[in-house]
């Protein structure tokens, strides 16, 4: 049985459902992706309209259906190394005056933060760009470094944890050269090899919640997710990390978020065609 086509006031019941759980800010234009992402679930819960799975949705207790909702409605799509940049920016840039400390016995651990990190591929292109490094300055030890990958999705979270790729997610962004060093294959499966998958640990994690529990970071990449989000949300996430990031800490966005006119905390650097910014002191 086909459902009814989504009303304006299913719509508002179900936009503001999903904005408290994901922060996810729908505007009016997009009652088509709740109508969409939607229909599977509420056909496998026997609900004949979005008025009755909203309901259902709203009552239920269990974290399941929730969980199916937030993963229906999120937007996972990543790829390796997305968009250059950043990479470079974290090896000419970053990565050098972080290695300084180190060397110099000031610092003994530097924590990095990929602040929706879907299946993982952020988070394991960072992992590799630190290895390529360690082994280019040999002074430096990869445990001397510990990303953290955090993303609301559970499914997003179990595939970035497994570091299992078919051949289709492995090739969108990484080369061949990169593939053999870092990726073993297990059938027609690619898993990323230990000391790539040891460089970062996976938690659920909701941007909309208190900052702090996650400790203090030195860089934090938070890319293609505040594109979701209102602008108090945003001011609210920016300022936390401001707060998390380490005097004079990076916080690297994509080319299609802004600070502007969201956040004063930090001041806007360039590099290698990209942007990145250092958090101002307090
Ligand atoms: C488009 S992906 C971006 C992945 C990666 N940062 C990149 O640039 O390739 C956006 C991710 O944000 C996550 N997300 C959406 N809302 C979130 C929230 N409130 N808290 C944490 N993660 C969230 C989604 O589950 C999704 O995996």
């Amino acid at each position: 049985m086909m459902p009814e086509a989504i009303t304006a006031n299913e719509f508002k019941l179900l936009r503001d459902l999903i904005e408290k759980w994901c922060g996810i800010a729908l505007g009016n234009e997009k009652a088509y992706l709740i109508e969409t992402r939607l229909m599977g679930l509420m056909a496998e819960h026997g609900c004949a309209d979005y008025g009755s799975f909203y309901r259902l949705a709203s009552r239920d207790a269990s974290p399941l259906l929730r969980d199916k909702i937030v993963d229906a409605m999120t937007t996972n799509e990543t790829l390796w190394f997305r968009d250059g940049h950043p990479f470079e920016i974290l090896k000419d840039k970053l990565l050098p005056d972080l290695a300084r400390e180190l060397v110099a016995g000031n610092r003994f651990r530097i924590r990095i933060w990929s602040g929706a990190s879907s299946t993982g591929q952020e988070a394991y292109s960072i992992a590799m760009t630190i290895l390529e490094y360690c082994r280019a300055n040999p002074g430096l030890r990869p445990d001397q470094f510990e990303i953290l990958g955090t993303d609301i999705s559970p499914s997003a979270l179990f595939l970035a944890r497994n570091a299992r790729y078919d051949e289709a997610a492995l090739a969108r962004g990484l080369g061949v050269e990169r593939r053999n060093r870092f990726f073993h294959p297990e059938g027609r499966v690619w898993v990323a090899n230990d000391e790539v998958k040891q460089l970062a640990t996976f938690r659920k994690f909701n941007l909309q919640d208190p900052l702090e529990p996650l400790g203090h970071f030195d860089i934090v990449f938070l890319r293609y997710v505040s594109i979701y989000f209102s602008e108090p949300l945003k001011q609210q996430i920016y300022a936390g990390i401001a707060n998390l990031l380490a005097p004079s800490g990076h916080l690297i966005i994509s080319a299609v978020e802004s600070l502007r006119g969201i956040s004063d905390a930090y001041t806007q650097l360039s590099h290698a065609g990209g942007s990145y910014y250092r958090c101002l002191p307090s």
